[in-house]
């Protein structure tokens, strides 16, 4: 069967064929199509009779999209990642598509890049590297926070997020406190669960790792912020649209928001396009990059060698066992 593997989708085919031939020799053949996908790309499903995607993307786009893919001969879907929040399978079952996911892999992946991300902030980091390259060697305005005595508050204590808290545990954070609507017993042993208010309004540092849905898109609005603490450091590396960014990027300039650290950025899949010299094509990410108080990194807190291994096995098993009728907890 042939795959098709749009632009979208990290590595590209090439990611996907080693494992897939060793595990399923000779069962799929993947194309590589150098281009987003977009009305104007379909066509290349039907000119190649691809009947399988893998495809990531980080917003969903309108139903006529998916009902010409559909329509071009797809029937399987295979998304490499655990975030599926773009696809509507309300959609896809009515189309008829089979959609496989990954329900988990390494979480100390992301929860090692939020944890960096968070130590870089405290310490200023990105002021640190500029000032070297510009030999500027003041140690002015560098002064950092330690951890101990600061309250963390982690949002989304799932797989990620209680791999995070175990891991702060071992900074010995003055506090730590959770949020989520399933408290897990493991996280008690480091964390103290409370409301969103109580969390919002005690944290020096707030980290986002919950999924995005209809009550957590927007979830840190203007009306959120005023119960943050002054000087709060914000990092997510879960899904953009957690954030309303023109609050953010207005508490930044007002410093209600001391720093930020950002893993995902919206509109980020123009980034997968070739830029043109010396032009950021997203003008929040121009603006992001022009502020020492601000880490950005390239949606990467998922690509280690541990994580990869895991994210291509399911997603080939995943479209193995779609392709052959076997329904797994892989399926959406
Ligand atoms: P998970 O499903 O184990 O944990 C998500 C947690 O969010 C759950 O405990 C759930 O109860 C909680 N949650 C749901 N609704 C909530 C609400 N209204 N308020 C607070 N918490 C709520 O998922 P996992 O594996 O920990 O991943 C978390 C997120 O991280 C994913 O949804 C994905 O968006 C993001 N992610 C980012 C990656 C990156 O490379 N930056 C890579 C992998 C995941």
């Amino acid at each position: 069967m042939k795959i098709g593997v749009y632009k979208e989708c990290n590595g590209g085919a090439v990611r996907f064929r080693g494992y897939s031939e060793k595990a399923y020799p000779g069962e799929f053949e993947y194309l590589d199509f150098d281009t987003l996908l977009t009305d104007e790309s379909v066509h290349l499903i039907r000119e190649n009779g691809v009947e399988g995607l893998i495809y990531f993307n980080d917003h969903r786009f309108d139903a006529s999209l998916w009902e010409k893919v559909a329509e071009a001969g797809v029937k399987y879907v295979a998304v490499p990642a655990v975030g599926h929040d773009f696809i509507d399978m309300e959609v896809m079952r009515k189309l008829g598509i089979r959609v496989s996911y990954v329900p988990g892999y390494s979480p100390n992946a992301v929860s090692e890049h939020t944890v960096m991300l968070t130590l870089a902030l405290l310490r200023h980091f990105r002021e640190q590297i500029c000032r070297m390259e510009k030999n500027d060697y003041r140690i002015d305005d560098l002064r950092a926070r330690e951890l101990r005595s600061m309250t963390v508050g982690v949002i989304g204590a799932g797989r990620i997020g209680s791999t995070t808290i175990r891991t702060l545990a071992g900074f010995g954070c003055a506090k730590i406190c959770a949020y989520d609507l399933y408290p897990r017993d493991e996280v008690k042993a480091y964390a103290e669960y409370a409301d969103l208010d109580a969390v919002l309004e005690k944290s020096d540092v707030l980290i986002f790792h919950c999924v995005l849905n209809e009550k957590t898109r927007n979830m840190i609005n203007r009306e959120t912020i005023a119960k943050m603490k002054p000087g709060v450091i914000l990092v997510n590396t879960a899904r953009a649209d957690l954030f309303d960014m023109e609050a953010i990027i207005e508490a930044l300039d007002e410093g209600k928001i001391g720093a930020l650290g950002l893993d995902v950025i919206d509109g980020e899949s123009i980034l997968k396009e070739d830029p043109l010299p010396g032009k950021c094509p997203l003008p929040l990410l121009e603006n992001l990059l022009g502020r020492p108080d601000v880490i950005y990194t390239r949606h990467t807190a998922f690509f280690t060698d541990r994580a990869d291994e895991d994210i291509i096995r399911t997603t080939v098993d995943g479209l193995y066992n779609m392709t052959h009728g076997v329904r797994t907890n892989a399926e959406l």
